[in-house]
């Protein structure tokens, strides 16, 4: 008999394994999750890396926006990310107003992420103007993604969710922040809703890996929102999206049809039933004759 062929060895992705991507060109497949059931399915598909995104508010929670999203909120679903992946590189994505009001409240939070969840690092928005709090948790330990552009949890500011850098002056600003990033030692940046010519400047100018939603096919990976890949967010699709299958008329027809059943009898059937063990009817239904006697 042929001896099998040896399967590589699938180990967990790591800062190192990600710096390793960027330097052979490989880019990275990168997916938002919120729940453990999913998550299982991302680490068994090979998935690279796994953002637990505070988009959770909109997806799964029905805000209109990503505000209301708490740290504790973010810590549920975050543990339960981590519960299920044991491959894919899981960063907590750090909610509103948790590290904007001081660097010791967003050591503290970024800290509750790795200790109470088990990510390997962090995201937060903001460019320049954040790049001090970036620089501190950084230098306690934890890893930090910075994240521009389009940056949700200051959509009013932008004017709303719109793609950012599409003139000159303001492109210049995005990559200025792409580069006070770095310089304040985050591991990685997104850039969301860039045009791709200047996330190519980015990506050109900055050694760390950057990675785009909606920012093109020059940079290091590609993030997409796994509700808007899977049909499940139907409120709006932005113009990046890829739908990859739609889950939402499979499941309503699904859900109508057992709501039929249940209500024209056709199920449960007996294959559903349990039975009870040999001879107990019997011996439940004499010894309940008797007490009626
Ligand atoms: O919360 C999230 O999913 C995000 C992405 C939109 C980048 O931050």
């Amino acid at each position: 008999m042929a001896p099998k062929a040896q399967q590589p060895q699938r180990e967990k992705i790591t800062i190192p394994k990600l710096y390793e991507m960027k330097a052979r060109g490989e880019p990275v497949s990168w997916l938002t999750c919120y729940d453990y059931p999913t998550a299982l399915l991302m680490d068994r598909a090979g998935i690279d890396m796994i953002l637990v995104g505070d988009s959770l508010g909109m997806t799964m929670l029905g805000y209109p926006t990503t505000l209301p999203v708490t740290m504790d909120v973010m810590i549920t679903f975050t543990a339960a990310v981590c519960r299920a992946v044991k491959y894919a590189f899981v960063i907590g994505d750090m909610p509103y107003m948790s590290y904007q009001i001081s660097k010791e409240e967003a050591i503290r939070n970024a800290g509750r992420f790795m200790a109470e969840c088990g990510t390997d690092a962090v995201k937060l928005e903001g460019g320049a103007r954040m790049a001090p709090v970036v620089r501190a948790i950084t230098d306690a330990g934890i890893p930090v993604m910075g994240h521009i552009g389009l940056t949700p949890q200051s959509y009013t500011q932008l004017g709303g969710y719109k793609a950012q850098g599409r003139d000159a002056e303001t492109a210049k600003k995005l990559i200025a922040d792409a580069e006070a990033l770095e310089e304040a030692g985050a591991f990685a940046i997104l850039l969301e809703c860039v045009p791709a010519p200047v996330a190519k400047i980015i990506h050109e100018r900055v050694k760390i890996p950057v990675y785009g939603l909606g920012s093109g096919k020059d940079v290091d990976g590609q993030l997409m929102i796994v509700h808007d890949m899977i049909g499940m967010f139907e409120r709006f699709t932005p113009k990046f999206v890829k739908r990859y299958v739609n889950l939402s008329p499979i499941l309503l027809e699904a859900f109508s049809k057992y709501r039929e059943e249940v209500k024209s009898g056709q199920f449960p059937q007996p294959e559903h039933f349990y039975s009870m063990a040999e001879g107990e009817l019997e011996k439940l239904l004499s010894a309940l004759k008797r007490r009626r006697a």
